[in-house]
C-alpha cells in the first residue's frame, strides 16, 4: 500500500486560496505523491485544527491570514527568518515529532523580483509601504541585497519608526509617515492590507523614479489599486504578488520534500487563467 503524505493550508477565509493548485502542480511535476487541502480554520480554533491536523499524521502545513503569528508561537523551533519576521507560514514536521516553524513569503518576494523579472536591488532605494505582519516578513531578505536605503512609511507613524529600529543593524533602513515621503524610489511595494478593499495609501506625485517598479504583495484576478497606480506613475513594470505567492510555495514545498519544483509552467498557468 502507497502511503500519501498529507499537507494542508489553514487561514480564514480560504476558499479563494490557490495554494492546494499550487502544491498539486508542483507534485505533479516532481512525481511526489502527496495531498494538499485547504482547511477554513477561524484564529479561535486554530490551537485544536493544528493539534489534530498533526496528531493524524499531517507532514506539513501552510498557515496564511489571520494564522501566522499564532502558529509563529505554536512552532517548537523556529527558523532565523522566522524568528526575526514573527511570523509562520510553513510548519514542518521533524523527524523527532517536534515542528519547525519557517517563513518563506520574504524569500519567495526575492525570488520573484530577482529571479523571475530580473531585476538587480543592489544599491537601489527601496519604499515599503505598511508596518504590519507582511512588511515585516519581507525586511530581511530586501536588506540582503544591500539596497543603497529602505524606507518603511506608515499611516501610523510610530509603527514605522518602531519597525525600522529592530532591524536598524541589518542595513541601512528608516521609517517615516507618508507625509514625509518628499524623495524618489526605484522600487515601491506595498505591503499595506489597504489593496485589498481597493484603497490606497495617499502617495504624492513623482515618487517613483524613472524606470521605477511597483510591486504589490496582494494579487487579484483584475489588477490592485496600487498596480494601476504604478500603471498611471508611468512604472517599467507594475507587479502584483502572485509570482512572490507560487516562489513561496514551491519553498515550502523544498522544506517538506527536499525536491525544487520548477516555477514558471506554474505561474504561466495561473496568469493564462485570469
Ligand atoms: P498584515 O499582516 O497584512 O500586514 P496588519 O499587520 O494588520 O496586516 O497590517 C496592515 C497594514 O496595512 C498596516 O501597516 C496598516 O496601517 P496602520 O498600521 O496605520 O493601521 C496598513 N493599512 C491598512 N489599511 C490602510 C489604509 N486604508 N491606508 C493606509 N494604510 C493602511
Amino acid at each position: 500500500m502507497t502511503i500519501t503524505d498529507h499537507y494542508a493550508v489553514f487561514g480564514h477565509p480560504i476558499n479563494h486560496s490557490k495554494s492546494p493548485r499550487i502544491h498539486r502542480l508542483f507534485a505533479e511535476q516532481t512525481g511526489q505523491a502527496l495531498e494538499y487541502t485547504a482547511q477554513d480554520v477561524p484564529a479561535e480554533q486554530f490551537q485544536k485544527a493544528v493539534s489534530t491536523f498533526f496528531a493524524e499524521g499531517g507532514k506539513g502545513l501552510n498557515c496564511t491570514v489571520p494564522l501566522k503569528e499564532l502558529a509563529w508561537g505554536y512552532a517548537d523551533h523556529k527558523t532565523e527568518r522566522a524568528q526575526l519576521s514573527k511570523a509562520v507560514n510553513t510548519l514542518a514536521r521533524q523527524a523527532d515529532d517536534s515542528l519547525l516553524g519557517d517563513n518563506t513569503d520574504g524569500i519567495g518576494l526575492a525570488t520573484d523580483l530577482i529571479d523571475n523579472h530580473g531585476l538587480d536591488l543592489s544599491g537601489i532605494r527601496i519604499l515599503i509601504l505598511g508596518a504590519g505582519g507582511a512588511s515585516r516578513g519581507i525586511i530581511l531578505p530586501l536588506l540582503e541585497q544591500v539596497p543603497q536605503t529602505l524606507v518603511i512609511a506608515n499611516r501610523t507613524v510610530d509603527k514605522a519608526v518602531n519597525l525600522a529600529a529592530e532591524f536598524h543593524n541589518r542595513g541601512p533602513i528608516s521609517g517615516c509617515g507618508f507625509d514625509d515621503l518628499n524623495r524618489q524610489f526605484d522600487l515601491i511595494l506595498n505591503a499595506t492590507s489597504a489593496s485589498l478593499s481597493g484603497q490606497l495609501p495617499p502617495l504624492p506625485a513623482g515618487l517613483l523614479a524613472e524606470n521605477g517598479v511597483c510591486y504589490d504583495l496582494a494579487y487579484g484576478n483584475e489588477p490592485t489599486a496600487f498596480v494601476l497606480w504604478g500603471l498611471e506613475n508611468h512604472a517599467a513594470k507594475s507587479l502584483d504578488g502572485l509570482g512572490m505567492l507560487v516562489e513561496q510555495a514551491a519553498e515550502a514545498f523544498f522544506i517538506w520534500r527536499g525536491v525544487r519544483p520548477n516555477t514558471q509552467p506554474v505561474i504561466e498557468l495561473l496568469n493564462s487563467e485570469r
